[in-house]
């Protein structure tokens, strides 16, 4: 698939008014700084779309970028920067778990992981928490580009053997990507454009 167009095109932190349009959109989600809005850039070969900064917690709020006028990328804040309760580590900021529960038009979210660090707990508990929502989800490694390429088949495979031997019985769709190298681009987007054409058939 070829981006033909993104624009922004609101920001906000109630679910209720994001854009009412039934187009399939897909959401980036993971910790601070993993590097999600750069996957968007990347993605959308739009270098400052959406606003990317060295520090964690740059982006705030739901952020809706329509692509090729039909679908919708949305970039989300990290959940570990800002505060998780520390009563109850399974609550994420609310507006974001808001989000995956009442967007119907979700139908991906993209769980971005740093290909270079172990396992996070609070990582594995967002998966966790969409599995038990029925959610569906994909993974992305970002910052391949950070590591050898010699460990980063170890990296990916010992990340998804992790999973396998917690409590998935089987690995989600996963891509491996670097957005400074442009690596993964092609393989995320006809991914994406196979989601929409069945969403599409499916809403005809
Ligand atoms: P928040 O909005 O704070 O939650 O962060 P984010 O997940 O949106 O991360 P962002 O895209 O702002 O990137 C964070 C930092 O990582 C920036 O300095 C990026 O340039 C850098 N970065 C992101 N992706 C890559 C990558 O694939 N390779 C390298 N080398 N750096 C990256
Ligand atoms: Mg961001």
């Amino acid at each position: 698939m070829k981006i033909t167009s993104a624009e922004f095109v609101m920001s906000n932190s109630n679910v209720a008014k994001c854009p009412n349009e039934p187009l399939p959109e897909y959401a980036f989600i993971g910790r601070s700084n993993v590097g999600k809005s750069s996957l968007i850039n990347m993605l959308t070969g739009r270098k400052s779309l959406a606003k990317t900064s060295g520090r964690p917690g740059k982006t705030q709020l739901i952020n809706h970028f329509k692509i090729n006028g039909n679908w919708f990328l949305v970039d989300l804040p990290g959940y570990g920067y800002a505060r998780v309760s520390k009563k109850d580590k399974r609550t994420f900021q609310k507006y974001i778990t808001e989000y995956f529960e009442k967007r119907k038009q979700l139908v991906c979210g993209f769980v971005l992981i740093d290909v270079r660090h172990e396992p996070q707990p609070i990582d594995l508990e967002f998966m966790e928490w969409l599995g038990e929502n029925q959610i569906p989800f994909s993974i992305i490694f970002t910052k391949a580009d950070k590591i050898k390429p010699a460990e980063l088949d170890k990296k990916v495979n010992d990340y998804l053997q992790q999973l396998l031997e917690g409590s998935w019985e089987e690995v989600p769709p996963y891509f491996v990507t670097s957005s400074s190298k442009n690596w993964g681009k092609d393989e995320l987007l006809s991914y994406i454009n196979d989601i929409n054409q069945d969403f599409f058939k499916a809403n005809s």
